[in-house]
């Protein structure tokens, strides 16, 4: 008797049980279907919010400035990468496909496929082009690197390696970086083999065999850490002053902007040196700009980022001669700085999935509000 009231009291338990143990995995599995439910609605929702975000392309557009992107000849058979370019952007940089090392590897051998690609393709898509760079001091070739030469020859080897390439596409690339970097943080002239090998005057003498090679080009001196005010900027300026006033076919200057987070440029002090060189008749194009974070990139680093970028944007479109916003790359897939600032990255306004970052919807906000109260 007792036995058996054991048993049903057991029976009854294990019925309890089940009961409690279905029903919990009923309600966890309607859960589970709510929330897949709310990430589709949430991701059909910021497609829509998307689609519905003009580009940054038609918007620079509208607002008179150029939006562009340094590209790589191989990125450019890649789909993904293709589409936002086009979609987003409406002129590129060669990154490295112009340099003397890529393009003129050996003395009377040039190496012009990259550049060719990446020239048509901003063609046949509508973008203009930033050529990079004829005269700086790295990527250059062992046989210029390690050669022994008379100031004569130097001067040969360079008038005919500008003539040469400028010539090329002459009337197709809309801005060439002609020397890059060739001032020192403290302003003075960077010793380079062409300071060495042809003096001061290699700088001048670039610029007018570029407008010898393609009088259509706009024509630019390039830097970095010269964005806001102080002594490399001061450089710069007096060193295009120079050379215009001595009637050198100079149209602009470009500030390359690589930054970090930590040490952005003082919007107003780049405010006030884009305006000085206007005073000289002269453009500015943002040429290179990035914002590194250490890695890995915190949300709030990303909204810091996005805040540094609308204010460059900001400066750049509020100011008569600004002309070109170009940034370093697009997508953080694709972005030098990992390889070349150790624990940096996550520097461009797209993310590595092509998701556009906080930084793009800022960009997106600025325009807009530059339209609205236009
Ligand atoms: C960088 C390229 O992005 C890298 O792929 C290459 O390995 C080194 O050069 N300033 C410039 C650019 O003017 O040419 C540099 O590009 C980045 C710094």
């Amino acid at each position: 008797m007792r036995r058996e009231l054991a048993h049903r009291v057991a029976l009854s338990l294990t019925i309890s049980l089940a009961a409690i143990l279905i029903t919990r995995s009923l309600i966890i599995e309607m859960e589970i279907k709510e929330l897949y439910d709310q990430v589709s609605n949430l991701k059909r929702e910021i497609t829509v919010v998307r689609m519905a975000i003009p580009s940054l392309r038609s918007l620079a557009e509208k607002c008179g400035i150029y939006i562009g992107a340094a590209v790589e000849r191989s990125l450019l058979d890649i789909p993904d990468y293709v589409y936002t370019l086009k979609q987003e952007f409406n002129m590129l940089t060669t990154e490295n496909a112009l340099k003397f090392g890529p393009v003129h590897p050996e003395p009377n051998v040039y190496s012009f496929s990259d550049a060719d690609y990446i020239i048509s393709f901003a063609e046949s898509n509508g973008m203009k082009v930033r050529g990079h760079t004829l005269v700086w001091h790295q990527q250059l070739p062992a046989w210029v690197t390690q050669g022994r030469y008379t100031r004569e020859e130097w001067m040969n080897i360079l008038r005919e390696h500008i003539m040469t390439v400028v010539g090329r596409y002459r009337g197709r690339i809309y801005a060439w970086d002609v020397v890059n970097e060739a001032i020192n943080d403290d302003g003075t002239l960077r010793d380079t083999i062409w300071l060495r090998g042809i003096g001061p005057e290699y700088i001048e003498l670039a610029f007018r065999w570029a407008h010898e090679a393609d009088p259509q080009a706009l024509l630019f001196y390039n830097d970095y850490g010269a964005e806001g005010l102080g002594v490399k900027s001061d450089a710069v300026y007096n060193l295009v002053k120079n050379l215009l006033d001595k009637g050198v076919p100079i149209h602009g200057v470009g500030l390359q902007m690589h930054i970090s987070l930590e040490n952005p440029p003082n919007p107003q002090e780049v405010a006030a040196n884009i305006r000085r060189l206007n005073e000289l008749g002269l453009e500015v194009h943002i040429t290179e700009m990035d914002v590194r974070i250490r890695t890995p990139a915190r949300w709030e680093d990303l909204v810091k980022q996005a805040e540094i970028y609308r204010e460059i944007l900001k400066v750049c479109l509020s100011a008569e001669n600004c002309k070109a916003f170009v940034m370093w790359g697009f997508t953080d897939r694709y972005s030098w700085i990992p390889s070349h600032f150790s624990g940096y990255g996550s520097a461009l306004i797209f993310d590595e999935t092509y998701k556009p970052k906080p930084a793009y919807y800022y960009l997106v906000a600025v325009f807009l509000e530059y339209l609205t109260r236009k």
